[in-house]
């Protein structure tokens, strides 16, 4: 049996991904701030599968969270085989809306935690010669979209390029580039999702299986459904300008404050 630590585990693609895993008989390490909805996830992963689920009480946007979560990744005695960097959120209003002590907090989840978490884990899985980290940013990361697409275009360098400075170390690293998935995260943002096409929507759990698969094959970057793949083609040779006025819109009508 092998152990998955999952951040942000407790809905939408993270609980996808806790799901998954379960029923393919990983052991768990639940990660978020609701210890009571995590205390109700690992019973009940634990009770229809079988596995043992770990759960860890941890703000990715403190220190002592991250300190916490990297201690956990990196004891050799428990050891971690795949760590899902998963946690993270959209602030809610466009740029200058949003007060500078979010946009650092989203910083903090989504670069440093990030960051943090990688290297305890790589560190700890080139020591055994194995492992695979699964970091999720978004297509978001390929657009002009504010500082949330910023954020998540660190990810995706970030993950790409450290993969490359461990290739042949045993350890993989994936960034996972999902479009619109149905979770909480639209409504925790405030953000009205009326005018995003029904076709545009991903279901969290196909996202999780493909993205699994494209793990196994061994991809830098997973991009989890043929129709994000098209629209990422066409993106590229889009005139930036042209991309910015449709994407920097799209889905980011926020209520009122
Ligand atoms: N949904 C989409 O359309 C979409 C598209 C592309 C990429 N993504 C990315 O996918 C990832 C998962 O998002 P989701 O859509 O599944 O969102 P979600 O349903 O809102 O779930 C977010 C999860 O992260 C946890 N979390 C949030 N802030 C945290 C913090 N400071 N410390 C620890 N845990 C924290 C939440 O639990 P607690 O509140 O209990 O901490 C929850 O378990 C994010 O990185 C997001 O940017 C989402």
């Amino acid at each position: 049996m092998t152990t998955a630590l999952i951040t942000g585990s407790t809905s939408g693609i993270g609980a996808a991904f806790a799901r998954r895993l379960a029923a393919d008989g990983h052991n768990l390490v639940l990660v978020a701030r609701d210890t009571a909805r995590l205390g109700e996830q690992a019973t009940e992963l634990h009770d229809r599968h079988g596995i043992e689920a770990e759960v860890l009480t941890a703000d990715l946007a403190t220190d002592e969270g991250i300190e916490a979560v990297a201690a956990r990744v990196s004891d050799r005695k428990h050891a971690v085989d795949l760590l899902v960097n998963n946690a993270g959120f959209g602030n809610k209003g466009l740029y200058l809306d949003v007060p500078m002590a979010d946009e650092l907090r989203m910083l903090k989840v989504h670069c440093e935690a990030v960051l943090r978490l990688t290297s305890a884990a790589a560190e700890s899985m080139r020591g055994r010669g194995r492992g695979g980290v699964v970091n999720v940013a978004s297509t978001a990361a390929f657009l002009p979209r504010g500082t949330y697409g910023a954020s998540k275009a660190w990810v995706v360098q970030f993950t790409q390029g450290v993969a490359r400075d461990l290739a042949g170390s045993g350890v993989r690293l994936m960034v996972l580039c999902p479009g619109f998935v149905r979770t909480e995260f639209h409504e925790r943002a405030g953000m009205g999702t009326d005018g995003i096409p029904g076709w545009m929507w991903l279901d969290a759990d196909k996202v999780v299986t493909a993205a699994l698969a494209d793990l196994a094959r061994g991809k830098s970057l997973s991009i989890p459904d043929p129709r994000y793949k098209a629209l990422m083609g066409v993106a590229k040779v889009t005139p930036r300008g042209l991309l910015g006025g449709v994407s920097s819109k799209a889905g980011r009508r926020y209520g009122p404050k």
